[in-house]
């Protein structure tokens, strides 16, 4: 680490910490650690205000005279109301909870950074989804998988003892967008993580983020009653295993009274689980479920299910496991679905488990990291990801999105020790707009991206106006840089970074891109409908009917469920490959247009960010081409067709 700059990022969007008291007045008729670290946060930059402040829980006595309705604000849910109190006005900031409180004060820092005024102001607002987890996938060694901005931010070797600040910045940060909980360990878990050594260094974690409202989860390896109990086995139905997770759920507890739970990855990608005993799914979960409960904990039990099992569809698997064990969950299991049916692809149709199992408590799983997305340095807004998915209708029932569906949202973390936090300007965004769309999933991403601009960079009108638009077009660049119309997984397999579709080598046929596109001479797409893997057929019937036609599917998804041919009509008149050629094309020139838009802002942004933030565009845009070329290189290889008249030639 280096000295603190004041412009290097590590504020996020809360900004540089204020050098002098800001003169806003703040009243708190009764202290408590939440309490005072909401006031603390005003203190440090809320300007002078024509009216105090007053923290307060809806049940002070100083509220009473003014008989405000809090019901529907929940535990969580916060009211900021300018009021009369005696007859003075105050602006008051309260909510059913201390927590509620603090939520409260971010929200009016939020409002006044975004420079609104507080007159009049009245802002009532209750999370959608009572789970809002970051997931690091940290490893005890300090590695991070799929982490790109260094190493992990826990120092198993000194926690206990030595809680370094930056735990309660970063807790203070996810205070400030809603996260209530976090699991601090990788999903391809150690049973050491559930030792007594690592147990005091997990409760010395929660310690710090408790006052800020978060919990602390442990990913738990399911076959540690062997690992670390000595047990002959792990099967659930065992009492003597369930014995030992009880004992263990105890000892958790007696050293985080308000431990949240376990997240469990199971019979996925080699790890064990109850599948290896000839147990389901609902078995293994209702078993660590069990031993949970009577301290009030959860398990949050992932349905990415990567195996062997049906080479057919990878798609398929999760569905097909899970889907006929609706309704045997205990209800303090909430299943962990990925937001799309293969592996956070840069897009990918939703995950046909939503709505399908209305008898269980579901959770989306979304990557903040960018695994499949140019890692830290290529710039890609999840903004927009994050609000299709969620947004996208389910067709099980009436209207229900897969917000609806909801008791749990998970993200996973960019987060490390880099200096910015996530490894560049921009993928504190994505770190911040998971947030924002946890709480109210009804934010679009526009108003997002706007809101983070301004908290980040200031209230300089041209530059949030030239980071949003640079924000929204993103994301779509990539798409169509890596695999335009619903084209995924062509990766170089392992890293997931550069192109590699041409890869057909590798034992298992879905490591190998060469299944997931099915590219030959005559077309291209993975036949999804009943011709083919009939992975439609998971659907409800209203989608599945749509998607069983090319003429129907919506164009983002045209190749993840049709093959058809190269010539194939697209709605413009022009063939596939000349469509494919020019998203191809899109791809690339949309990033240099990012680029253009960034140097516009150059003496407008301080010169650190702007820096790296430039050189990274630099990158992008030299990746953008090699994804481009070398794809457009492979396909032709195998169609034999010439690039559209007016299209570069790949370098
Ligand atoms: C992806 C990712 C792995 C991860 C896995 C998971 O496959 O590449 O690193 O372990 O997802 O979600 O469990």
């Amino acid at each position: 680490t280096y000295p603190a700059r004041a412009d290097d990022g590590y504020g996020l969007w809360l900004g540089p910490a204020a050098d002098t008291a800001t003169g806003a007045e703040i009243e708190v008729p009764r202290r408590s650690p939440t309490i005072d670290r909401a006031a603390a946060e005003l203190r440090r930059s809320l300007p002078h205000l024509p009216a105090a402040v007053m923290l307060a829980t809806s049940n002070a006595s100083h509220l009473v005279m003014l008989d405000l309705d809090t019901r529907a604000l929940g535990h969580e849910g916060y009211l900021i109301r300018e009021v009369k109190i005696g007859n003075r006005p105050v602006i008051l900031v309260t909510g059913n909870s201390d927590v509620a409180v603090l939520y409260g004060a971010f929200s009016l820092l939020r409002h006044v950074r975004a420079g609104e005024s507080t007159a009049a102001i009245n802002i009532a607002s209750a999370p959608a989804i009572p789970l809002r987890l970051l997931n690091h996938w940290d490893n005890l060694d300090g590695s991070v998988e799929r982490g790109y901005a260094g190493q992990s931010l826990w120092d198993w070797w000194t926690l206990p003892d030595f809680k370094d600040p930056r735990y309660d910045d970063y807790a203070r940060a996810n205070a400030s967008i809603g996260i209530n909980g976090t699991v601090l360990n990788n999903v391809n878990a150690k049973a050491e993580s559930l030792t007594a050594p690592y147990l005091a260094r997990a409760a010395a974690l929660a310690d710090v983020f408790r006052p800020w409202g978060i919990r602390v989860y442990l990913t738990a390896r399911f076959s540690a009653p062997i690992e670390l109990g000595g047990l002959k086995t792990a099967d659930p139905r065992d009492p003597a295993v369930a014995a030992w997770w009880q004992a263990k759920a105890d000892e958790i507890y007696r050293l985080i009274p308000d431990f949240g739970g376990f997240l469990v990855k199971a019979n996925s990608e080699g790890q064990p689980g109850p599948r290896d005993y000839g147990a389901s799914h609902a078995d293994g979960a209702n078993m660590l479920a069990a031993a949970l409960r009577p301290h009030g904990g959860t398990v949050l039990w992932r349905a990415f299910v990567y195996a062997d099992t049906d080479p057919t569809d990878r798609a398929k698997q999760a569905y097909s496991e899970f889907r006929p064990l609706d309704g045997k969950f205990a209800d303090n299991v909430i299943v962990q679905v990925k937001n799309g049916p293969i592996d956070f692809q840069p897009r990918e149709p939703v995950h046909p488990l939503f709505g399908a199992m209305p008898r269980t408590r579901l959770a989306a799983e979304f990557q903040i990291t960018k695994e499949y997305l140019g890692f830290a340095t290529h710039l890609a807004y999840l903004g927009p990801l994050f609000e299709e998915a969620l947004d996208t209708q389910t067709g099980q029932a009436r209207g229900q999105t897969v917000a609806a569906t909801l008791g749990a949202i998970s993200g996973v973390a960019n987060i490390g020790r880099d200096r910015d936090w996530a490894g560049s300007t921009f993928n504190q965004a994505n770190w911040y707009a998971f947030g924002r769309l946890a709480w109210d999933p009804k934010l679009s991403s526009q108003t997002i991206a706007r809101e983070w601009s301004r908290q980040t960079f200031g209230n300089d009108a041209q530059v949030t106006d030239t980071v949003t638009a640079m924000m929204l077009r993103s994301r779509e660049a990539v798409v169509d840089y890596t695999g335009p119309f619903g084209l995924a997984h062509l990766f170089g397999p392992d890293h997931h970074y550069g192109p590699g579709p041409w890869i057909a080598d590798l034992k298992r046929p879905e490591w190998n891109p060469v299944y997931y596109h099915r590219a030959d001479s005559d077309g291209i797409g993975f036949d999804r409908t009943a011709s083919g893997s009939n992975a439609i057929g998971q659907y409800a019937p209203t989608i599945a009917a749509r998607l069983a036609r090319p003429e129907t599917t919506p164009p983002q998804f045209l190749l993840w469920f049709h093959h058809l041919p190269w010539t194939y009509p697209m709605p413009g008149g022009e063939t596939l490959w000349s469509a494919m050629v020019r998203r191809y094309d899109h791809g690339v020139a949309e990033v240099e247009a990012m680029r253009k838009q960034w140097a516009t802002l150059k003496s407008r942004v301080d010169a650190e960010r702007w820096a790296k933030t430039d050189a990274y565009l630099g990158i992008q845009a030299r990746e953008a081409r090699w994804w481009r070329d070398a794809s457009l290189t492979y396909w032709m290889s195998l169609n034999h067709l010439p690039l559209p008249a007016g299209s570069p030639p790949p370098a």
